[in-house]
């Protein structure tokens, strides 16, 4: 990294953590992904999620075609675990590299999770193939029940799930995803090893709920995990500029039309990809952890998925950069994450 804080060069980052969706909506957002990273990881929650090598094939292709030559990236590939996945497809697809890795969505846990995992033992067998195999397992990290408060559903995932799982599974490499509490923050660094990591959003290292509730309610800001209490956001912020190599960039950036985040049914999810990668660089900034920056965006995420370093590197300015205010369809549209809002870095072109 320059010496200068004025400039920054650092190796090309990856986004560990991207939903594009698929048709209309996956042509205008990807242009965002491929001008900031290297790689991204898709997510597989579509309306007909990517179950089999032979979907996530087609996926693929169609995130190719929509690419443009001046935004490109690497799209890596995930399987959505049912409990009709079986050992044999994900070997097949993790060796053919079809898949980096398998997405456990707790039943009803988010958006499209309605085929997701009833209960861990349903997918034993799956789980002992890929830590034989070393195939990471990403996880959304919530227990679902009506009687677990929305505010501690992460909480209750580690100690409920995670922990039970991981006693029976010691060696499977899991990533936790959008973590967002203290507690969370507090497991990965106690169980300091290579198979366990955790990634982080810029919009739960930006704000609290009380940002949901300010001025009347900002559904924009309804993602899930939901945004927490301050005192986990500062636990965030504090994990990032530690410097603790067991957190990575992943931004979940999740795109939904502006009439479904506002309708009687709003969707969870913010669309952070036009200003993901500089609110990470402006949040180490005010951590005064930019030396951090570099092994966050681009070191750790590959480290732990034993893949190259990106060679390329790219170039930040301390220039005002102002972030897109909507991206229009037809009559509809999406609002991105910090719609209209200036940051402090821009990109050099
Ligand atoms: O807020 C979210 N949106 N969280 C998720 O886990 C899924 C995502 C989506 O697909 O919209
Ligand atoms: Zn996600």
């Amino acid at each position: 990294m320059s010496k200068f804080e004025k400039k920054i060069i650092i190796i090309k980052p990856d986004d560990w953590h991207v939903h594009l969706r698929d048709k209309k909506i996956l042509n205008k957002v990807i242009k965002y992904t491929g001008q900031f990273y290297k790689r991204a990881v898709i997510m597989p929650n579509l309306k007909d999620p990517i179950t089999s090598c032979f979907k996530s094939i087609a996926y693929r292709k169609q995130i190719l075609k929509a690419m443009n030559v001046n935004y490109k990236f690497e799209p890596l590939m995930t399987c959505y675990l049912t409990s009709s996945t079986t050992p044999k497809e994900l070997e097949f697809g993790f060796f053919k590299k079809i898949f980096i890795a398998a997405k456990l969505y707790p039943h009803c846990s988010t958006t499209n999770s309605q085929q997701g995992v009833k209960a861990i033992s349903d997918i034993n067998c799956v789980l002992e193939c890929m830590e034989k195999i070393g195939m990471p397992l990403l996880i959304h990290g919530e227990e679902i029940n009506q009687n677990i408060d929305i505010y501690d559903r992460e909480s209750e995932f580690i100690k409920n799930t995670l922990e039970p799982l991981r006693n029976k599974f010691p060696q499977l490499k899991i990533v936790l995803e959008h973590i967002t509490t203290k507690e969370s923050v507090e497991y990965i660094k106690k169980h300091d090893c290579n198979y366990l990591s955790g990634t982080i959003t810029p919009h739960h290292l930006m704000l609290n709920r009380n940002d949901m509730f300010s001025s009347g309610i900002q559904p924009y800001l309804y993602c899930l995990p939901i945004l927490k209490k301050n005192k986990h956001q500062k636990a965030l912020r504090k994990a990032i500029a530690s410097g603790d190599n067991h957190f990575f960039l992943g931004s979940d950036t999740a795109p939904h039309l502006h009439k479904n985040k506002i309708g009687s049914f709003g969707c969870a999810g913010i669309f952070n990809a036009p200003s993901s990668f500089l609110s990470y660089v402006t949040i180490f900034e005010e951590m005064k952890a930019l030396k951090y920056l570099q092994a966050f965006c681009s070191e750790n995420g590959p480290k732990f998925y034993n893949m190259p370093i990106n060679k390329e590197t790219i170039t930040l300015v301390k220039k005002p950069y102002k972030v897109l205010k909507q991206i229009n369809f037809g009559k509809n549209k999406i609002i991105p994450f910090l719609s209209g809002k200036t940051l402090n870095w821009s990109l050099q072109k």
